[in-house]
């Protein structure tokens, strides 16, 4: 995923009930271990407790996490960010706020956890949450009142908390990244987000479905068989880039099940992109921090157009720390 915060997809509520499609809230599957999925997602979104969310990539863990947000009615808005693509030194100000003095140049800013006030907030990526922040985490949850960075005044922070984890949490805790004591606060309801290759019945369900929204005729599941023994460790992302790929072989006519088959083997040698470090970074970074991340402020403190300012973040690969309040 590219944004900070997962921009929810539009159109995904007000379904409480799975369709004879095998649709929930956006989620396709019939797979027996999908539908006790659903079953939790619904008991969780009638309790208050903080829930886990745990499944490999591409899973489809921010589905699970947008369905819970809209069941659980509550009140506020639905915050969410991705720890994984925030740096470590701008997470706690991010989440926190801040007030002027901080540290060098910074300003007033509330962080998301006030701004999560009676409502979720959704911590994507949270094996990413650094070590002294669970401590602080913690204290939150517990009274309900956050200190801003800088500030010893507290302010009102009560929220829901979703996590999305990739590894089980005791293997979090086995492996040093999250605290003990942490991991027994947030870890009441687990949902966890089952692999492809362990609900390979639906394959054909997704293939399908990602084929018919883009306005292909879906195929017969006689056809699929080389799908479904594929192992997809990319998951649902994986079937959907898949079929994004056939499409575009396909060159404009309909997708046959040779196009969707040609493109396994090339996913294999996909290679992520990386991005230089470079000193100018930490300066963006920091000014970021300062403008309590709005990105017109930095620009204006770093003496830039706003234009100017996207593209040298982009070139700096850095991630504008975008969430958003719904
Ligand atoms: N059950 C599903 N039905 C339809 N589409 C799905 C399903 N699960 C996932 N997707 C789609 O697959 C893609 C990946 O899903 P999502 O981003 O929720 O995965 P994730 O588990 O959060 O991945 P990551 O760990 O990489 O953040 C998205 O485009 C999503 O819409
Ligand atoms: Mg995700």
């Amino acid at each position: 995923m590219n944004s900070v915060l997962h921009v929810l997809p539009d159109g995904i509520g007000g379904e409480d009930n799975i369709q004879p499609s095998g649709c929930f809230h956006g989620m396709i599957g019939t797979h027996p271990l999908m539908l006790e999925l659903f079953n939790k997602i619904r008991a969780a979104a009638t309790l208050d407790a903080p829930v886990i969310v745990q499944g490999e990539t591409g899973t489809g863990k921010e589905l699970v996490a947008n369905a819970l947000a809209h069941l659980s009615k509550r009140r506020g808005r639905l915050v969410a960010i991705n720890l994984a693509e925030v740096s470590d030194n701008l997470i706690e100000s991010l989440l926190f706020g801040s007030v002027r003095g901080a540290f060098t140049g910074a300003l007033d800013h509330s962080g998301l956890l006030e701004h999560a006030a009676d409502g979720v907030l959704y911590l994507d990526e949270a094996g990413e949450l650094p070590l002294a922040l669970q401590t602080k985490l913690l204290r939150v949850i517990e009274t309900k009142q956050v200190r801003r960075v800088g500030s010893l005044q507290e302010r009102r922070a009560e929220f829901r908390l979703l996590l999305s984890v990739q590894s089980p949490p005791e293997m979090l805790v086995g492996q040093g990244r999250w605290r003990n004591d942490f991991r027994f606060r947030v870890d009441g309801i687990i949902l966890t987000v089952p692999p492809v290759r362990e609900r390979i019945s639906d394959v054909p369900l997704l293939v399908n479905h990602f084929l018919t929204t883009a306005g292909n005729p879906a195929l017969p599941v006689q056809y699929l068989a080389d799908l479904m023994a594929y192992r997809w460790p990319g998951n649902v992302r994986e079937i959907r880039r898949v079929v994004e790929r056939a499409r575009f072989a396909a060159v404009g006519s309909v997708v046959q099940p040779d196009h969707l088959i040609q493109q396994l083997p090339a996913l294999d040698n996909l290679k992520e992109d990386l991005t230089d470090t470079h000193p100018e970074r930490e300066h963006f970074e920091t000014t970021l921090q300062r403008a309590g991340f709005r990105s017109k402020v930095a620009a204006r403190l770093l003496g830039l157009s706003l234009p100017t300012f996207y593209r040298r973040l982009k070139e700096l690969g850095i991630q504008p720390p975008r969430f958003r309040v719904y």
